[in-house]
């Protein structure tokens, strides 16, 4: 989702009895439900999965910012500037907490920075589409945002600490990002013909992306199994598209939009909806790199780092000048 393809480092999933018994010790304690915090051992592959995950969560935060930042300059009311800046702020909040929470596993920030501008660490592939219309803006807090609810409630309960409560606050926020953008599309869905036919042509466009955003059917990847079984992740990936495509299809007939999958379809006996083949050279395309504003984000996110330096220092210099005066009294 918000971090797509986390490795684990683990070849195959241990069987208990092939632990070592501090292994042991700590998988009993995730089976329990015990909360795993900063200061408590735990294994070092634990401890490198959850930095590549939290820090990709946090990489997409703050690069999902850039695509509806592009149209707070072009909101058509203040009233939907309003609420369009508030969402962003929520976003680079995100960030804020989940770089927090990837710090106490003993990574710094700059180090997360700096692997996301070199274009090592991944971010999540939906942030890498283009936001042409005001519509996107609606589709992605509608589809983007209620994607990454479905997907973030079961992680308040993960087995890491700082995690979990970080994903506490965040979901709140979350779920007003859903409604203002479903509140968009239903505002264009009730317009002019032309409003409609704006919501449609971006609904189009994300349709795919977002369902391809929970990742790829992981019944068979190693590093599912074993996220699952340290609690890092709670549900497979297609368990959880299969959640977000039945709130979504409804809401979506609701607008009078048309989903554009021919093969969409009602299984009255499973009592879920079905969707079409999904193009998953696409997806890996995008995630390594080569989707249509992939090149574009990373400059983006550089250079705001390049203009904020002087702001940085100016931060140290301030704490040190107050630091030096505290120690003087
Ligand atoms: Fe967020
Ligand atoms: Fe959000």
């Amino acid at each position: 989702m918000y971090a797509q393809l986390v490795d684990t480092g683990a070849k195959r999933v241990a069987a208990r009895e092939e632990l070592a018994p501090e292994d042991r010790a700590f998988q009993d304690r995730i089976d329990a439900g015990v909360k795993i915090e900063p200061k408590d051992p735990m294994p070092e592959a634990y401890r490198r999965t959850l930095i590549r995950q939290i820090s990709q969560h946090a990489h997409s935060e703050i690069v999902g910012m850039l695509p509806e930042g592009n149209w707070i300059t072009r909101a058509p009311t203040l009233k939907r500037k309003a609420i369009l800046l508030a969402k962003v702020q929520d976003e680079g909040g995100h960030g804020l907490y989940l770089y927090s929470a990837a710090e106490t596993l003993g990574v710094s920030r700059d180090q997360m920075i700096a692997d996301l501008h070199a274009g090592k660490a991944k971010y999540s592939s939906i942030f890498n589409y283009p936001t042409l219309t005001w519509a996107d803006v609606g589709c992605i807090g509608w589809l983007v945002d209620g994607a990454a609810i479905i997907n973030q409630i079961p992680l308040c309960r993960c087995s890491y600490g700082p995690y979990a409560r970080a994903m506490v606050r965040i979901c709140k926020e979350e779920s007003f990002h859903q409604r203002q953008g479903y509140d968009i599309m239903l505002a264009l869905c009730r317009g002019a013909p032309e409003q409609k036919a704006m919501a449609q042509e971006a609904f189009n466009r994300w349709w795919w992306p977002a369902l391809a955003m929970q990742g790829p059917p992981d019944k068979d990847s190693v590093h599912s199994a074993q996220s699952m079984a340290w609690r890092i992740k709670l549900f497979s990936n297609d368990e959880l598209r299969q959640k977000w495509l039945d709130q979504t299809v409804p809401q979506a007939q609701f607008l009078g939009l048309e989903v554009p999958d021919p093969a969409l379809r009602w299984n009255a006996e499973t009592g879920h909806w079905e969707h079409g083949p999904i193009d998953w050279e696409e997806f890996y395309r995008v995630i390594k790199g080569d989707g249509p504003c992939n090149r574009d984000r990373l400059r983006t996110r550089v250079k705001a780092w390049e203009d904020g330096a002087w702001v940085r220092e100016a931060a140290v210099a301030h704490a040190e000048k107050r630091a030096a005066r505290a120690k003087a009294a």
